[in-house]
């Protein structure tokens, strides 16, 4: 089985209208709002490609029981650990002039909650499934709670791929993930340098790959394409030329074709196929939508991959 970990999702709402004047009442044209965090946008992806996974995810309030309704209704399986704490709420406002994203400020979670989490980890979790551990964690969680975590999933067994950012991302890498799944940002966030060239780019990451045994590293770098690269082999994608809407997800997007992919014994090669037209899709689609079936189907055959190495 494969499952997401999320602790900090958070709820997208959307809300719709013609022009934003000040000290006047503006009315809304439409409100959509969308689940959120990267865990929950990977078992989404996985859903909507006709996969399945569970998604584990930290909830709270009344923002967490609109996120488990809208996972209910795209029949994405979840596990939700309850806390006092309200999740997360993001409200885009959004004007035919552009839009503007104002951030609830997340609350603090007690640090108890998070025993939790491994219990329902090991209750759920078997040698040999797959957990995707990614996104940010609320206020009051240290970094250092991805190398618990990592290093504990690794100890029974199962294979962790694991997206974050900073230190979050140096924490995580101790406790010794399979693959990661950094952007370019990212990556030289990680490496404390600026890169730009292949030889570079590929030298530095199978750096990281050695000194932290990993089995791969997807580098994406938006536009500009994908790496897959491990101790073995490197392999290159290029960016597939589509009308770009908003690449919110993107990089989950890609993540789930790569995950699912894998978790059906698909070569890598396949594997990042997928992961490519899944990400392409998914900056096809507006706001917070990811990708779609039927885009990711039909780019499917657009998708070049190049064997470095
Ligand atoms: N401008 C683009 N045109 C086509 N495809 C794109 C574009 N930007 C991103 N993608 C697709 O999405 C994938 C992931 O993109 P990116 O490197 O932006 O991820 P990310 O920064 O991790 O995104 P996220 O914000 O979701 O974390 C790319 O490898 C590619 O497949
Ligand atoms: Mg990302």
């Amino acid at each position: 089985m494969i499952f997401t970990l999320t602790i900090n999702p958070c709820l997208d709402r959307y809300i719709y209208v013609d022009e934003l004047i000040l000290d006047d009442t503006i009315r809304a044209k439409k409100v959509v709002d969308y689940p959120a965090g990267k865990g929950i946008d990977v078992s989404r992806v996985i859903k909507e490609l006709g996969g399945v996974s569970i998604a584990i995810a930290l909830v709270g309030g009344n923002n967490g029981r609109r996120l488990e309704e809208m996972l209910d209704k795209e029949g994405v399986i979840y596990s939700s650990i309850r806390v006092p704490q309200e999740t997360r709420l993001n409200i885009i406002l959004e004007s035919n002039k552009g839009q503007y994203r104002i951030s609830m400020p997340g609350e603090k979670i007690n640090v108890k909650k998070l025993q939790v989490v491994l219990e329902v980890l090991s209750a759920l979790v078997r040698h040999n499934d797959i957990v995707v551990v990614s996104g940010s964690l609320p206020k009051g969680v240290a970094s250092e709670f991805y190398t618990g975590i990592i290093f504990t999933l690794k100890q029974w067994g199962a294979t962790v791929y694991f997206d974050a950012d900073g230190d979050k991302l140096k924490a995580g890498l101790i406790g010794q993930p399979d693959y990661i799944k950094p952007n370019l940002h990212e990556f030289q966030r990680l490496i404390g340098k600026h890169i730009s060239k292949r030889e570079e780019i590929i030298s530095e990451a199978r750096n990281i790959v050695e000194i932290h045994e990993l089995k791969g590293i997807l580098l994406t770098l938006g536009g500009e394409g994908a790496y897959f690269i491990s101790k073995e082999k490197v392999l290159y994608t290029r960016t597939i030329k589509v009308n770009v809407k908003s690449a919110v997800g993107a990089g989950d997007s890609f993540l789930a074709g790569f995950v699912m992919k894998k978790a059906e014994g698909a070569s890598d090669e396949e594997a990042l196929r997928w992961a490519n037209a899944a990400g392409t899709a998914a900056v096809m689609t507006p706001g917070t939508r990811l990708c779609r079936r039927a885009d990711v189907e039909r780019l499917l055959d657009k998708v070049e991959i190049e064997v470095i190495e």
